[in-house]
């Protein structure tokens, strides 16, 4: 039998998951396990780059784990598992700053952004974040990366430091590769339909949550931004009508129907039938993942099995890679 390649990606609990992480990436997930080896942690190291609620973090991270499985990622069938439990990431992550150069950490197009936005919090951690980022996709020498376009280039920078340190120790490394889905739908704010729907409760009220009550998501669907074009018509037209294109875009992917059908479906209506349409859709998507996120985040012996047994599985493939790296560096066996 073939040997199923190796697929890993990681998600920050720094927000709660969005309808944007669902219909971007997560959807995707449960198909992927059936074809490849997977790996998928909560990247909760990542998340103390910016200051963090200890009690919200603690619940974030349990709450994407149940939100995982609840999603369908079956934990017989891939490795879930919470990248503080497996220490490998942190050392191997220091190991790596030394290979990663500050050159190269600053022209990191995230770091400039979040510099800008945490202008008080420019920590240490912010900056080398990519470097933990490699450790974390480098201990488990996957084939494919799925991330998200704006993670692409922390995907090019772990290319580089494999090319470097492969360059001086020989083949310790897999190349990996950035896996960006064609038909991942990339879901925008409701309300600012030029920016990304965001996970982080900064500012972004055009956000709908895994967890929102239906008639919040009602709600805002019935407030999302529409175009102030005089034409009043549901037509796909990313340019001119953003706004209109985003739910349809959402509308589309939750209902599988084509644009020119959802035309058809509102033609002569208006949005005042369409917007509580989508908002109807969604509702129904998210109703059952809901209560399966509930009905897992009230078993508490089940999510700690699931989470102990993941991070000994992980730990077992980091160690093997890191013990490698050690002995490549020269460090003495213990
Ligand atoms: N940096 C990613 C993000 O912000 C999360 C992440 C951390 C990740 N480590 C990873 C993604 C390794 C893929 C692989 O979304």
């Amino acid at each position: 039998m073939e040997e199923k390649k190796i697929m890993l990606s990681g998600i920050k609990p720094s927000g709660d998951l969005t309808l944007g992480s669902y219909l971007g990436p997560l959807r995707h997930w449960p198909k992927m396990i059936e074809e490849y080896d997977c790996y998928y942690f909560m990247a909760d190291l990542h998340a103390i780059t910016v200051r963090q609620d200890p009690a919200a973090l603690r619940r974030r991270t349990l709450e994407q784990l149940a939100q995982y499985i609840a999603c369908g990622l079956d934990p017989e069938k891939c490795t879930l598992f919470i990248q503080s439990h497996v220490h490998q990431h942190a050392e191997l992550g220091w190991v790596l700053n030394c290979y990663a150069m500050f050159g190269e950490l600053s022209r990191m197009t995230q770091f400039k952004d979040k510099s800008a936005k945490n202008a008080d919090n420019i920590n240490g951690g912010l900056f080398t974040y990519p470097s933990l980022m490699a450790a974390d996709i480098l201990l488990y020498q996957p084939d494919f990366v799925p991330v998200g376009e704006d993670q692409k280039q922390h995907v090019e920078l772990a290319r580089n430091i494999v090319q470097r340190f492969n360059g001086v120790y020989g083949d310790v490394f897999k190349v990996p590769e950035p896996y960006i889905p064609k038909v991942g739908a990339r879901i925008m704010s409701l309300t600012n339909p030029a920016a990304k729907m965001s996970k982080s409760e900064n500012g972004d009220t055009g956000r709908v949550t895994l967890m929102d009550d239906p008639n919040v998501i009602m709600k805002q669907f019935k407030r999302a931004v529409t175009d102030s074009d005089t034409e009043k018509c549901v037509r796909y037209d990313p340019e001119n009508k953003p706004g209109v294109a985003n739910l349809m875009t959402i509308y589309a992917t939750v209902t599988g129907r084509s644009f020119a059908e959802i035309e058809r479906e509102f033609d002569g209506q208006g949005y005042g039938r369409f917007k509580p349409a989508v908002g109807e859709a969604v509702v129904e998507l998210l109703r059952p993942i809901q209560e399966e996120t509930r009905r897992i985040l009230a078993d508490k012996a089940y999510l700690e099995g699931v989470y102990r047994a993941g991070a000994e599985k992980a730990s077992y493939v980091a160690e093997r890679t890191l013990r490698k790296v050690y002995k490549k560096i020269g460090f003495i066996a213990r």
